[in-house]
């Protein structure tokens, strides 16, 4: 052997491999008929910061960090390198009876960073799996189970989720979604939630601003949560932004009213920051971002019962996910009795591998200064966007740190949807491609949500293309 990294005969011809592929392969959220002719697969041999090497060469830039994962850039040298040394000493422990320094020194990392409120005990456990779907899994399930081991009668069985959000495609986290694309058909088979409107500012209307919407959607959770009083186990939020659900983003004043009305019904808070964790939204965690209370000069953010972490944890590397919980929450479940125990594992949990990667990002976070990093990087998409955004076709641009999106709507108005047949996103979509920028949409929303080091050329790059794209796919629609 060489040392090359894989089988060059595999790789040597895009086609061939496209062939091999449709031939063997099923996509995950793929309707597969539409491979090769309305969306051809891009055959990726290689990454390298923001870029993506086809087999042949080319560079397609990667302006979705490969499913909101990537942080640092592909193959980023120094998490591959930790990667590849927790290979050589120990590549997987059972969790269960066994530990492993990866994983305590993650945890005890993961709980010095994690959000913080005055006054509130702090978040002091991590559970490991690993997905997000099943980070989500984990949350409700311990949501429920610490008040069935409390005993509390009626059974609390539901949970509250939000208009438009999105936590993931298992069972549990699908009855918490409310997607009808992704939900629809498995609806028969879902655990009972009751969904509240979304605070989304795109929504808000005569001249409300967002602040203003964000307070009318909580008096409305603050409603039906009296109407379900006693039912409940815990509310599920995407703390800033509903990402599948379209980029849509509401004002943080509705982090702070939902803080407070969990606590007023004694429900636990689940934050899914599985998207948007790691600095996704300009601080570390969305969760910060929450008002504090100006009358007593207090400081901002909110804490949740339950933290869902996921994705960019270990940079893009691997999967793993962590559920952090306060200390109320573990205590409920010990007991003599095994039963009252949590009884939930995965195989891979908390695999040494991921938990090197994750330990090597975060110290990427200090040694790079990636925050303070991102604040420029993040004002340079504001200005680019501007521009993006002043196409009649764009009926709303909006950012929140490193995530900015493009509402594409028939007249601009933010009302008129394009004609779903149009399919304008996936026409965009192909005519970036095509000009090398990977510009996954979400519908009819474009957004950019690159890794954090992608530089000035390319963003140039991603600005000019996304203009191209949306003037393309416009123009017949
Ligand atoms: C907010 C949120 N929660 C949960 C998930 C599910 O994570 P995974 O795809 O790793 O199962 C996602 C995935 O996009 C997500 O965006």
């Amino acid at each position: 052997m060489t040392g090359q990294t894989h089988d060059p005969a595999i790789l040597a011809d895009g086609d061939d491999w496209r062939t091999r592929d449709l031939a063997a392969v099923w996509h995950p959220c793929t309707q597969m008929r539409e491979h090769p002719d309305i969306q051809p697969l891009l055959p990726i041999e290689r990454g390298e910061g923001a870029w993506l090497i086809e087999s042949g060469g080319r560079r397609i830039l990667d302006s979705g960090s490969s499913w909101w994962t990537n942080l640092h850039g592909h193959a980023e040298p120094r998490i591959a390198e930790a990667v590849a040394r927790q290979a050589r000493t120990l590549e997987q422990v059972i969790l269960a009876g066994c530990t492993h320094p990866g994983a305590v020194e993650l945890a005890e990392r993961l709980l010095t960073i994690a959000p913080r409120e005055p006054g509130r005990a702090p978040l002091s456990k991590v559970f490991y799996a690993d997905n997000g779907s099943a980070g989500v899994e984990v949350a409700l399930k311990m949501a429920f189970q610490w008040f069935a081991n409390r005993g509390d009668e009626p059974r609390r069985t539901k949970f509250v989720a939000l208009h438009n959000g999105y936590h993931g495609e298992t069972l549990g986290a699908l009855a918490v979604g409310d997607i009808p694309l992704y939900r629809r058909v498995y609806a028969p088979l879902l655990c009972e939630a009751v969904f509240a409107p979304s605070p989304d500012a795109y929504l808000a209307r005569d001249g409300q601003s967002a602040a203003g919407h964000a307070e009318d959607a909580a008096d409305a959770l603050a409603h039906l949560l009296d109407e379900h009083a006693g039912e409940i186990c815990a509310m599920i939020l995407e703390p800033r932004v509903q990402c599948a659900g379209g980029m849509r983003m509401h004002d943080p004043v509705y982090l702070k009213r939902v803080r407070e009305l969990c606590d007023v019904h004694g429900i636990f808070l689940i934050a899914d920051e599985i998207a948007v964790g790691f600095g996704r939204t300009g601080t570390l965690f969305a969760c910060e971002q929450a008002p504090g209370d100006t009358r007593s000069g207090g400081a901002g953010g909110i804490q949740p019962d339950l933290l869902c972490l996921s994705k960019g944890l270990t940079g893009g590397f691997l999967p793993l996910a962590t559920v952090l919980a306060t200390q109320v929450l573990y205590d409920g479940f010990l007991d003599a009795s095994r039963e009252r125990a949590f009884l939930h594992s995965h195989s891979y949990t908390g695999n040494p591998l991921a938990c090197a990667a994750a330990l090597a990002s975060l110290r990427i976070f200090e040694s790079d200064e990636v925050l303070a990093r991102n604040r420029d990087t993040a004002a340079k998409m504001a200005r680019l966007a501007a521009q993006v955004g002043s196409h009649r076709h764009v009926a709303d641009t909006r950012q929140a740190g490193m995530i900015v999106a493009f509402e594409l709507t028939r007249d601009g108005d933010r009302r008129t949807p394009f004609d779903p047949a149009l399919r304008v996103g996936l026409q965009a979509y192909r005519h970036a491609v095509a000009r090398g920028v990977l510009l996954r949409p979400l519908g009819d929303i474009l957004y950019w949500m690159p890794p954090y080091c992608i530089d000035d050329a390319q963003l140039q790059l991603l600005a000019e293309v996304t203009a191209e794209a949306i003037g393309s796919a416009t123009a017949c629609a």
